[in-house]
């Protein structure tokens, strides 16, 4: 079929609720509610051929966010084949009463070519009883050379909107950006919510731990919550982006939104022993039940 052969988790929810996750890239790359709907855009010219990462869904950025860093672009995690760990050390702060999977990486020899550090990243994919998802990323510096190593991180989230034009994001106005529009120059957001009418490609520094993503044709409200992550990502490529990326649609940006817990600005430093924990936990409500909040 179209995803090439390549293995896949399904997690099952409550009723029809369910997380598909892809081993290559431990790419999340489908979470539907209770009534079966799609929640996350995947492109329809996704391919699903590596090298090539997978066009939607929740990309991994590591150990480097978009340029942000003399990697390709967004890091290499997401085209890498993850495996399953079987024998996670155990995650403290996790119920037990929820649909998971536990997914490892770990640098092969090619890999510390390219970036010289040796690293565990555990990334566990909850789906919770209310239908929301949970990623948890726990990334431990197992260098036996001594050396500390930095990075930065993003959980690259696209969002399904009905339209793009009549969606607002809450919870990051007066806050600096960074606009990797012009030159990742420092600006400070002016507006009361943001709202899209041409390509936006920012990432808001130092967030609060919650944001809204309102889709107002669909009544539809996300809820994204972080923890470790203190900056979050703004991306839409609008039309003429759209249509110079081969495996995007020419007309899918009016139905896309990414919008990413990260941290970008100032890079993650680990010492070898040291673990990093970062989170990202998202949700969809009917709009109805916001109002007022
Ligand atoms: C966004 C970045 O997160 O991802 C953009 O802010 C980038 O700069 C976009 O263009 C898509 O990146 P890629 O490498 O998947 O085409």
């Amino acid at each position: 079929g179209v995803n090439g052969g390549l293995d896949k988790v399904i997690l099952r929810g409550h009723r029809r609720s369910s997380v598909q996750v892809y081993l290559y890239g431990g790419q999340v790359t489908s979470w539907k509610n209770e009534l079966g709907e799609e929640l996350l855009f995947l492109s329809s010219k996704a391919t699903f051929n590596p090298p090539k990462a997978i066009r939607g869904g929740i990309p991994i950025c590591f150990p480097q966010f978009s340029n942000h860093g003399p990697l390709e672009s967004h890091g290499f995690a997401r085209n890498r084949l993850w495996s399953i760990d079987a024998d996670p050390p155990p995650f403290p702060t996790h119920s037990p009463n929820k649909a998971f999977v536990d997914l490892l990486l770990m640098p092969s020899d090619e890999d510390v070519k390219i970036w010289p550090h040796r690293y565990e990243f555990r990334l566990r994919v909850a789906l919770g009883l209310g239908g929301d998802l949970m990623l948890t990323s726990r990334i431990r510096n197992t260098n036996t050379d001594g050396k500390p190593f930095s990075f930065t991180f993003a959980y690259h989230t696209h969002f399904a909107v009905t339209d793009i034009c009549e969606v607002r994001v809450e919870g990051l106005e007066t806050l600096d950006y960074l606009d990797n529009l012009k030159n990742k120059e420092r600006f400070t957001e002016q507006g009361d919510a943001i709202t899209f009418e041409s390509e936006i490609d920012r990432v808001y520094l130092s967030t609060p731990t919650k944001i809204a993503i309102l889709d107002h044709e669909r009544k539809r409200t996300f809820v994204l919550r972080k923890d470790g992550l203190p900056d979050a990502v703004v991306w839409n490529p609008w039309d003429k982006k759209a249509k110079a990326m081969p495996d995007f649609g020419d007309e899918e940006y009016k139905h896309m939104l990414c919008v990413e817990a990260a941290c970008v600005e100032k890079p993650i430093t680990l010492k070898p022993g040291e673990e990093w924990r970062g989170r990202q936990e998202i949700s969809a409500v009917p709009s109805s039940y916001c109002s007022g909040q």
